[in-house]
């Protein structure tokens, strides 16, 4: 008798079917992505509901993300605002942005969720500048190569208790001394930081698996 397959596909949509099933905006999303010719490197559902209850969990009321692709990590994100929530979601790409913003729109989500187009440390520095309010959570998903900076902007940006969340932050490379990645120098810099307390969730995939890099500020008393 031959047992269950066990391929970490078959454990995907076993958690996916009981807590992230996509609804039909969900689904029209990743379609209007896939018809504008946006590769599908959009968090996975399972990866999007984690997103959501993390939020959820924090009580946001302000959240950043860096990397907007078609707007799908932001669906399940902004989904868990507070009524009076913002999202503030940042791409270099500006058909990426607009594509965001169409899926917003369908989503209801259009008048909390603004767009801001141009590179993100660019955007990042801006907001810096202007002082603007502090963040509940910071979602980073973008140019890997960009993340340890990031990483110093979204310190400065998140409140004392908020969240730093980081995506693909386990690819092979880890295992490997003699390899680098931007990933790597992400976890890296984030174990170090004396700010965070962090640790790195594994997150299945439809193929394979990768990681969700989560840090709290948390300042250490003087
Ligand atoms: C993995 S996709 C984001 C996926 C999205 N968070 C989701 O799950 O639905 C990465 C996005 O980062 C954007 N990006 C790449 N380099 C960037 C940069 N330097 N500044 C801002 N955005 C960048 C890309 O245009 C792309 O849309």
């Amino acid at each position: 008798m031959t047992g269950p397959d066990k391929s970490l596909e078959n454990y995907d949509q076993y958690i996916s079917q009981l807590f992230a099933v996509e609804d039909p905006v969900l689904q029209a999303t990743r379609a209007t992505m896939q018809q504008e010719g946006l590769r599908p490197i959009n968090v996975s559902a399972t990866g999007g509901q984690l997103l959501y209850l993390l939020a959820l969990m924090n009580g946001a009321r302000r959240i950043l993300e860096i990397g907007t692709l078609g707007g799908y990590s932001a669906i399940w994100l902004a989904r868990a605002l507070q009524a009076d929530g913002a999202l503030i979601s940042l791409d270099i790409d500006a058909h990426h942005a607009a594509v965001a913003r169409r899926n917003l729109a369908q989503a209801g989500l259009d008048t909390q969720v603004e767009v801001r187009v141009g590179p993100a440390l660019a955007t990042l520095t801006a907001m810096a500048q202007a002082r603007e309010a502090p963040f509940d959570l910071v979602f980073i998903d973008a140019d890997k190569d960009g993340y340890v900076a990031y990483l110093q902007q979204a310190v400065a940006l998140v409140r004392e208790g908020g969240l730093i969340l980081a995506d693909n932050t386990l690819p092979d490379e880890v295992l490997d001394a003699n390899r680098d990645s931007g990933a790597k120098r992400y976890n890296a810099a984030v174990a170090a930081h004396p700010a965070l307390v962090s640790s790195i969730v594994p997150v299945l995939r439809r193929q394979g698996f990768d990681g969700l890099t989560i840090s709290i500020k948390r300042t250490p008393r003087t």
